[in-house]
């Protein structure tokens, strides 16, 4: 095969498990892998993990873990994802595999050689979370990150550097002269307006650090490490075998499409074609910046926290739900914001209502009036004609809107056939054709053509919703294979194929009850992610539940012991004097018999301060102090963990 299409996702970062936004960009790759072979090419697609690099680093000693076995289990999650979601890639790359740690290496030497990495001094401001460096006058007010908006620091180090500068005016030729480089198109000014005619122009990149070792070595500086993003970049080349087959990358480089974030655009379209300038190696042919998920208008983000995971959404509503809602509700090019409600209501509407009404009626017609046989009787009327016309010319609007990568529209086509098609069943009304012997032949050729244009639609959301159109096709007593090009011609079912009876594809939503059950499942996943022992309460015997009304009641605050007096009147209890704030306070205790005067002054314990006042053998006890006492009663004073100023209060 000669028509070659090599397609990629980012190199995803394993600092956390990945949530609906890299589903969307993975299921739209997969979506079009699928497209393109079905098209007759021979396609490679690529996905992986982002392995190094600081930011894991800090993760993986959080959870106390080295980071190799931390990404591990992610990455382990995460190929589960893919699986489920039926993700058809050829290669997953780990920016930890050994052969793409000698790649990276291979690739710094080589440019270390040619003169386009030197060494030299860097200061710039850092943003751990996106692992960018940002000049001065780059950044957000206050020195936050422009992208993300978090703080930057402030670092000063040796480093390696690329000689980016020495590819401005190819990186500016080259979009001049391929302006399907940067898609969507308005993303290209974005770019060149901010990196080459504001600021200082185009400064070479640092790309090598000293003070974290999670990457891999620069071959011949061992104190440093190979910047992430080159080591990630280069993940395209490995995943296609670089260093191990180079029958595969000749065949298969350069890449047709990189799938990207538009976050993520200016590495790949000014560091990524500067760098395979440098190795002499040809340019991707296109960089297509998608746009973000929001959730409550902000962006989606692991390092934020504000996500959705696919894995509820899969396990009630199946892969197809999913993947149809991502590729249809949002434009590709630009930002969509998320919704659980906007996804029932889309699955209600498009798939129950337009195509699974129109399968199960369709299917239940042909049982009911012909014994589950389709027979195409040719009485044809005007009204068929519209019908065959539009069902055989929806493969080419679906192969315009597809050519830039406009899931959308290209499903908003399919869906105007089957819309069409639940027309047809109106305006012919086979249950009226039923009654009378007469029409028996019509009724066939109506029911005949109904399927056809399911046969057609099997074929078209093919590449989108791959169990749905199997699904289809078994109930029409079709074979599961599908051939894009029978998608063109209208009568290919043959007679007498019987269909079959199956369950509703997709049954309608209560939503008000299904957000209740999709908020459940959610939470029982993130219960599992944090390990389900969690919340037991095996013998904690507690008392009756209080609200945090009542809790606000109490007010407790640190007090510092100031002065431990004998009580005049009592032997077993001591007089404390406590400073709160700017306030005094005297209480009467009992823990004579466990700690010393020594032991208490000038330590800081806990108070409850609005306690009513009472006199204890004649001594005034204004508030108590807290202690902690288990089964045997041996007692410990509470205080708290870290020394803080005596007034502070318990919240
Ligand atoms: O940037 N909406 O990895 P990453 C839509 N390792 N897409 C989203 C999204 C959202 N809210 N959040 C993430 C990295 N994505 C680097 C890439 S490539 C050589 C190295 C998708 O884990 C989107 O495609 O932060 C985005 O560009 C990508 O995930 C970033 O994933
Ligand atoms: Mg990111």
């Amino acid at each position: 095969m000669d028509k070659k299409f090599y397609i990629t996702t980012p190199i995803y970062y394993p600092s956390d498990n990945l949530h609906i936004g890299h589903t969307y960009c993975t299921v739209a790759a997969d979506c079009v892998k699928r497209f393109k072979k079905m098209q007759g090419y021979d396609v490679f697609f690529t996905t992986g993990t982002d392995e190094h690099g600081q930011k894991i680093q800090e993760k993986a000693k959080d959870s106390g873990m080295e980071p190799k076995a931390y990404v591990d289990k992610i990455v382990s999650n995460i190929k589960k994802l893919w699986n489920t979601l039926d993700i058809d890639y050829d290669s997953f790359i780990r920016s930890t595999d050994e052969v793409h740690e000698k790649n990276v290496q291979n690739i710094f030497q080589k440019l270390y050689d040619k003169g386009d990495i030197y060494k030299g001094e860097y200061e710039g401001y850092y943003c751990t979370p996106c692992e960018s460096f940002w000049t001065e006058a780059q950044l957000g007010e206050g020195h936050t990150c422009p992208d993300c908006g978090r703080e930057t620091h402030l670092t000063h180090e040796e480093s390696y550097f690329f000689r980016l500068s020495k590819y401005k005016d190819k990186l500016l030729e080259l979009y001049e002269n391929n302006p399907e480089f940067i898609e969507p198109a308005f993303r290209k000014n974005e770019m060149i307006k901010s990196f080459f005619e504001t600021g200082e122009g185009l400064e070479d990149l640092s790309v090598s650090r000293s003070t974290f070792d999670w990457g891999v070595k620069v071959p011949f500086d061992e104190k440093h490490v190979v910047y992430v993003w080159i080591d990630a970049l280069s993940c395209y080349l490995t995943a296609l075998g670089l260093g191990t087959d180079d029958d595969k990358m000749d065949e298969f480089w350069p890449a047709d499409v990189h799938f990207v974030g538009k976050e993520i655009m200016r590495f790949h379209v000014i560091i990524w074609p500067a760098l395979l300038m440098a190795l002499d190696l040809p340019l991707p042919k296109k960089v297509f910046g998608h746009g973000w998920i929001l959730f409550d208008n902000d962006k989606m983000s692991k390092s934020k926290g504000n996500v959705i995971y696919p894995e509820p959404i899969i396990k009630l509503y199946g892969v197809d739900a999913l993947k149809y809602f991502l590729l249809r509700e949002f434009s590709f090019g630009s930002d969509g914001s998320f919704n659980i409600e906007k996804f029932m209501q889309r699955l209600n509407s498009d798939l129950a209502n337009d195509l699974g009404n129109l399968l199960s009626r369709t299917v239940s017609m042909v049982k009911k009036y012909n014994d589950g046989k389709l027979i195409d009787m040719g009485v044809t009327e005007d009204v068929d004609n519209e019908l065959k016309d539009m069902a055989v010319s929806t493969v080419d609007e679906v192969e315009k809107a597809m050519e830039h990568y406009h899931f959308s529209i290209a499903l908003e086509a399919i869906w105007k056939l089957i819309r069409r098609t639940n027309k047809y069943v109106d305006e012919t009304e086979p249950w009226k054709l039923a009654k009378d012997e007469d029409s028996k032949d019509r009724l066939n050729t109506v029911l005949y053509n109904l399927a056809e244009s399911l046969r057609i639609v099997s074929i078209l959301i093919h590449p989108f919703i791959k169990n749905t159109s199997v699904e289809i096709r078994k109930q029409l007593g079709l074979e599961d294979e599908v051939n894009w090009e029978d998608s063109r011609v209208f009568g290919l079912i043959e007679d007498r194929t019987t269909v079959l009876k199956g369950d509703v594809i997709f049954p309608r939503l209560d939503i008000e009850k299904e957000i209740e059950r999709f908020n459940e499942e959610n939470e029982a996943l993130l219960k599992s992610r944090l390990g389900d022992n969690s919340n037991k309460d095996e013998d904690l015997d507690t008392k009756e539940e209080v609200t945090i009304d009542d809790l606000d009641k109490l007010d407790i605050r640190v007090a510092k012991v100031v002065e431990v007096l004998d009580h005049p009147n009592a032997d077993r209890l001591y007089v404390l004097k406590l400073k709160i704030g700017n306030s005094n306070r005297q209480i009467v205790t009992n823990l004579k018999s466990k700690y010393s005067k020594e032991d208490l002054i000038g330590k800081k314990i806990l108070v409850l301060v609005n306690l009513k006042p009472i006199k204890i053998r004649g001594v005034e006890s204004v508030g108590m102090l807290l202690a902690a006492e288990d089964e045997s009663g041996e007692i410990s004073i509470a205080s708290t963990l870290e020394d803080i100023k005596e007034g502070a209060k318990i919240c």
